[in-house]
């Protein structure tokens, strides 16, 4: 597997939904949504990746950290990096459709595993976006993480019970989702969830519940207090309201907010292993990648994404020396400059 073979399939398979830019920041997709851009000017898909590039990392070599361990523990798995792949899911108006649903969270989930971490998937007006997934992480006797959509109580319980049947690591809820408006029209409506919905939702699970779509302090606070195991300190991407902060913006206030209550993940314009090291100085535990990925399903199948979360892993190594940074358990804030 070579990096130039794999974007020129990704490039050719993704028939212009994606470009596969040298740098995915969002700038010849914006609007594109659906495709894979931000939603309305792209600026919040934009400012994750810019936020995150105005924070720069201190380099230290005069120390004696000779070796870097990427692993940790996540919901009781034992992982070689802490980078998930994100729930990714409408291959058909996202993609253009060269891959079914299935095929393509195969690929995902798989990649994800082969290179010793885990995938995760996602839910959308189509049945077929959450079975997908739910099969994929099936077929790796539960390794994956599936994320439900905001919709009444009753639909997001019975989700949530078909998760726990799979064996999944944890499940969760985007609850950033709550204003997609292609839900209703197909008869699914979401909705903002109340702490007391979100509480009934994370307590009729036996799985560790995250909630994806955190942006402010005082709802990371919400949804601990709901007994979340975690958040995702995300604006979805972009996708779902546009003129957000960066995720990078945000996530150090969150994570002064609530740090040690539960696991801190945050996604948004990850497109190296120093980004990772970023996020984890901001205050993270592990990160999430996006796009970054479809262009190694498409590209190269599960392979194509285990080889780009490899790639990723061998920079996070890498920054993790030239930081004086022993394991991830440990990243210090004093490595930012
Ligand atoms: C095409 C596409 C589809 C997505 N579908 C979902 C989804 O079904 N559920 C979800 O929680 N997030 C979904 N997301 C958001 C991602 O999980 C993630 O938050 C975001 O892509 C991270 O930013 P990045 O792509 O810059 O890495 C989607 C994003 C894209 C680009």
């Amino acid at each position: 597997m070579d990096l130039s073979t794999l974007r020129k399939t990704a490039r050719e398979e993704l028939k212009g939904y994606c470009r596969v830019c040298p740098v995915c920041d969002g700038r010849a997709c914006a609007g594109e949504a659906p495709g894979m851009g931000g939603m309305g000017t792209g600026s919040a898909f934009k400012v994750n990746v810019e936020a995150l590039s105005r924070v720069r990392l201190a380099m230290r070599t005069l120390h004696s950290v000779k070796e870097a361990d990427t692993s940790l523990t996540l919901f009781g798995r034992a992982l070689s990096m802490p980078i998930l792949a994100a729930p990714l899911t409408g291959v058909v108006y996202n993609m253009g459709g060269r891959l079914t649903e299935a095929e393509f969270i195969r690929r995902m989930i798989d990649g994800a595993a082969a290179a010793g971490t885990i995938g995760c998937c996602g839910d959308g007006a189509d049945p077929a976006m959450f079975d997908s997934g739910l099969a994929a992480i099936s077929a790796r006797d539960g390794h994956g993480i599936p994320f439900v959509k905001p919709r009444g109580q009753a639909a997001v319980l019975a989700l949530l019970a078909r998760a726990a049947e799979t064996g999944a690591a944890a499940v969760g809820m985007d609850v950033d989702g709550a204003g997609l408006a292609v839900m209703a029209l197909k008869g699914q409506p979401v909705s903002p969830k109340s702490p007391e919905e979100l509480k009934a939702c994370s307590q009729a699970t036996p799985l560790p519940f995250i909630v994806k779509g955190i942006m402010t302090p005082d709802e990371a606070e919400i949804a601990f207090a709901a007994g979340a195991a975690a958040i995702v300190v995300s604006n979805h991407g972009g996708r779902v309201l546009d003129h957000t902060p960066g995720a990078a913006e945000v996530l150090p206030a969150i994570a002064r907010a609530v740090k040690g209550r539960g696991v801190i993940l945050v996604d948004g314009g990850v497109r190296s292993g120093a980004d990772v090291l970023k996020y984890l100085a901001l205050g993270a535990d592990a990160v999430l990648v996006g796009r970054p990925l479809v262009v190694g399903a498409f590209g190269g199948g599960a392979e194509g994404v285990a080889f780009l979360l490899e790639k990723m892993r061998a920079e996070l190594k890498a920054a993790m020396l030239l930081t004086g940074t022993a394991s991830v358990g440990r990243v210090s804030p004093s490595i930012l400059s």
